[in-house]
């Protein structure tokens, strides 16, 4: 996709995930706390290398390593897709955005900072119309992030997904709209 790397705010950088990452990766995303709202989880080298080398590969996919004082502290990313339409050819594309940093760097505004830094990118750089995150009522966290970079809140699924202690979990969608998409009723 067309984002001019790297993207930084001074103290976050944004770069490109690659495959000689994995053990940076691994070292965070196979924690519990990493794994407990999400659904691709990494448990071995193995597994974080294929990750990673997947991603990589596909041109529709970012896969954005966090970087402070040149350690991997987290990673940001999604995947573009055409939006839905009754007929005619859409222009543009949405994009489905997730993150992780690492639990012993959570609540220093990283994700915050991340998510600051690549929405931008994405509507101006990368041509996509709507950024739209999927979140767990649950992870407070995760919600205040968004909701602080502009994200709104269009639904929430009640009792939508089981999560991985058996109990339902509502889940939320959030969305930035490029400000300059005209939309109608
Ligand atoms: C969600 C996550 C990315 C947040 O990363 P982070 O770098 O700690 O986030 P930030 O420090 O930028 O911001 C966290 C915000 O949530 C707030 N917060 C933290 N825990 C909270 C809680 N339990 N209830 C309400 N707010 C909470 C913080 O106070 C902060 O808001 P503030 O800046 O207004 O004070 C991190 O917890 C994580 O990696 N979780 C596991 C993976 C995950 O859930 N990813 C998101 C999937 S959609």
């Amino acid at each position: 996709m067309d984002i001019r790397w790297p993207l930084s705010d001074g103290r976050v950088t944004i770069r490109p995930f690659c495959v000689g990452d994995a053990e940076a990766l691994l070292e965070y995303r196979r924690l519990p706390e990493c794994q407990e709202y999400t659904s691709h989880t990494v448990a071995t080298i193995d597994e974080a290398r294929a990750l990673l080398s997947e991603r990589v590969a596909r041109p529709e996919v970012i896969m954005g390593a966090l970087m402070i004082d040149g350690q991997v502290v987290g990673d940001i990313g999604g995947r573009r897709y055409r939006p839905e339409t009754l007929g005619p050819d859409p222009h543009g594309w949405d994009f489905y955005l997730g993150y992780t940093v690492r639990p012993d760097r959570w609540g220093q505004g990283i994700a915050s900072s991340a998510v600051a830094l690549l929405t931008p990118a994405l509507h101006h750089q990368a041509g996509i119309r709507r950024v739209v995150a999927k979140v767990f009522a649950r992870n407070a966290a995760s919600v205040r992030v968004l909701l602080k970079n502009g994200f709104q809140l269009e639904g929430t699924e009640r009792a939508a997904v089981l999560g991985r202690d058996g109990t339902w979990l509502d889940d939320c969608t959030l969305a930035h709209l490029d400000p300059r998409l005209a939309v109608t009723d």
